[in-house]
């Protein structure tokens, strides 16, 4: 084939393209469609050669940089040959791959001959462990799942705006692995906001930029625990802290929670030997109480005693809706025995995952290695349009809009549950956050499993608080979220909901 009439056939399937909608793509991606388009049908056969790019550019009217990146494309993906010296011809031998509206097929595997007798293969026991129970959070966006957030007030141009400023200027740095903690701005941005906020004592060196809660609980875990440590928690407790802190070889040993927060036996105080202690100070999850001044300082003073850390998983104290945010249990500690926990997962959006963990200094050439060595983090352009996002101030604008937003759709519940069902229920942690918690009356003996199933079939997603005591006595009663119902939509369904409450209610 001529040169000359290959880039007419070029052409002719260029302008084809330009009104097909599957294609309305960059110039690049359509010349790589046309000429791989035409070498599967045929029309370019096998060991026929390619002008030269810069002839390619000339005939179709294309940049030089376009012709190059649909060529490469196709080297790259085996469909071309480039020989030193001579140039560019269609490979002899096609990739295997077909053209992409041809749907694959990929071949039934079957499992090794012992298992198929039908015995199931065996997961680990950590692993069975870890899945015997379904989670708790299984992914339902529904009035009142619990962590879940309504959009409405997240400023999303802004955000797009934010990124593609980014993606435009292309730091080619920001492209690489999250080397040494994360991206340094997003670092200084966070301590900053820390001090000032939570009294959390930190230089940006300190903050090392996690995926989330969840990965910041399992890199503590398995640098400072060993399996078989033993772990205390609160109970009832965070199902993905217990998760985390089960997937690392950890008993864990259930610590009762009172109005004050985590309360350990004199036992407990007097021989109990964690190796860490997992806490939600700022507001218990799911009760919601407050950890008291007094309480702290037992707290800490007993991990002095002991040499072991506290895990502080501040993760929604950003929504304290009476007055000034506590401070953090972190701040108040003198012996760098904390690491404190922060997550985006609330204020931003939850699959941004993105949080943070403030580390005691010694600490940070270690914790920096085992960042980087199990989880190669990256995300550095999402961590730049975020620290844009903080140091403009959009962060806690939008922190102090949430806030109204969340304080009313809270009242709102509040009123109709208490309206509806008065003393059959106690609101329990309504304080701060983005969940309440409804208390069952023992001698009422409800089923708050039940009560989830019927919910779920009524499209609502409320969590059973008993599923969250790691033993007996299991409290029963319901973990709501209010974040993502607004305000004028609550009462009806906050009406559906009591109705269900009533029919399970003994009387
Ligand atoms: C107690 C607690 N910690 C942390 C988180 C956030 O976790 P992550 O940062 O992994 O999204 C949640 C989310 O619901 C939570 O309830």
């Amino acid at each position: 084939m001529r040169s000359l009439a290959l880039s007419e056939l070029l052409l002719t399937e260029l302008q084809r393209t330009e009104s097909d909608a599957a294609v309305a793509a960059p110039l690049n991606r359509r010349l790589y469609l046309s000429l791989r388009g035409a070498i599967l049908s045929g029309r370019i056969t096998a060991g026929v050669r390619l002008p030269s790019t810069r002839d390619l550019a000339r005939d179709l009217n294309l940049s030089r940089n376009t012709v190059m990146s649909a060529i490469n494309q196709l080297t790259a993906e085996g469909y071309l040959t480039a020989r030193q010296g001579s140039g560019t011809f269609v490979s002899q031998t096609l990739p295997d791959l077909g053209p992409l509206t041809v749907p694959v097929r990929s071949r039934r595997q079957t499992p090794a001959p012992d298992v198929q007798d039908g015995t199931p293969r065996e997961l680990s026991q950590r692993g069975a462990l870890l899945t015997a129970q379904s989670g708790a959070a299984d992914l339902e966006v529904q009035p009142f799942a619990p962590g879940t957030i309504e959009f409405a007030e997240f400023p999303i141009q802004l955000w797009q705006k934010l990124q593609a400023k980014y993606w435009r200027s292309l730091d080619r740095n920001l492209l690489d692995y999250g080397q040494q903690g994360g991206y340094m701005p997003l670092r200084a941005a966070i301590a900053q906001y820390l001090s000032l906020s939570r009294s959390v004592r930190v230089t940006p060196e300190q903050v090392l930029i996690t995926s989330g809660t969840q990965q910041s609980l399992d890199l503590a875990a398995r640098l400072l625990t060993d399996h078989g440590d033993e772990a205390w928690v609160e109970n009832p407790c965070y199902w993905g802290a217990r998760r985390a802190l089960q997937a690392a070889g950890l008993k864990l040993r259930p610590i009762a929670v009172d109005a004050e927060g985590i309360a350990p036996s004199a036992a407990d105080w007097q021989q109990g030997r964690p190796r860490l202690i997992y806490v939600t100070p700022s507001h218990q999850y799911p009760l919601g109480h407050v950890m008291s001044l007094q309480r702290r300082r037992a707290l800490l003073q007993f991990a002095a005693r002991q040499r072991c850390w506290i895990f502080e998983d501040d993760y929604d104290s950003e929504f304290r809706f009476g007055g000034r945010p506590y401070a953090s249990l972190q701040g108040l500690d003198d012996h760098a025995q904390v690491l404190y926990s922060g997550t985006f997962s609330k204020v931003m959006y939850p699959g941004i995952r993105l949080g943070y963990l403030v580390v005691p200094a010694d600490l940070l050439p270690a914790f920096n290695t085992g960042l980087y060595d199990l989880f190669r983090p990256g995300q550095l352009m999402l961590q730049a349009a975020l620290t844009d996002f903080i140091t403009e101030g959009h962060f806690n604008t939008l922190i102090r809009r949430l806030r109204v937003a969340y304080q009313a759709r809270r009242d709102e519940l509040a009123r109709r549950v208490q309206r509806c069902l008065g003393d059959r229920v106690q609101i329990s942690g309504q304080e701060s956050g983005l969940h309440l918690c409804l208390l069952f009356r023992a001698e009422d003996a409800v089923d708050d499993e039940a009560i989830a199933r019927a919910a779920d079939a009524q499209g609502m997603t409320v969590r059973p608080l008993s599923r969250y005591f790691l033993s007996a006595p299991r409290q029963r009663g319901l973990i709501l979220g209010y974040a993502y119902v607004p305000t004028e939509r609550v009462p009806p369904w906050a009406q559906k909901l009591c109705q269900l409450i009533r029919d399970q209610l003994p009387g």
